[in-house]
């Protein structure tokens, strides 16, 4: 994943670790999944079930359900859900 594309000067939380696809990603406290990984530039979240395109975060509000991933096995909204240190996060989800 590339490099971070958070605003530089503002103060951000605690420094969390997770996984995503089995490569390490630093997020900070309370940010979303969807907006950790959006940072370190990854916007595909999970694959169409229809013909398998890229699929990204839409309406980053819970509501489009765009943003599904697997967290530890659970199919989850990416923009509903803190990171956490230590999370196992895959692409996943077909809607
Ligand atoms: S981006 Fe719409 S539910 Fe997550």
């Amino acid at each position: 994943m590339s490099g971070d594309l958070r605003i530089d000067g503002v103060s951000h939380g605690e420094s969390i670790e997770f996984t995503f696809e089995g490569q390490p990603v630093k997020g900070h406290k309370g940010e979303t999944v969807a907006m950790a990984l959006w940072a370190h530039g990854c916007q595909a979240l999970r694959n169409s079930s229809r013909d398998g395109a890229p699929r990204a975060v839409l309406c980053n509000m819970g509501i489009c359900y765009e943003c599904l991933v697997r967290i530890d096995g659970a199919v989850v909204r990416a923009c509903m859900t803190e990171i956490e240190p230590g999370m196992i996060v895959e692409r996943g989800g077909k809607s």
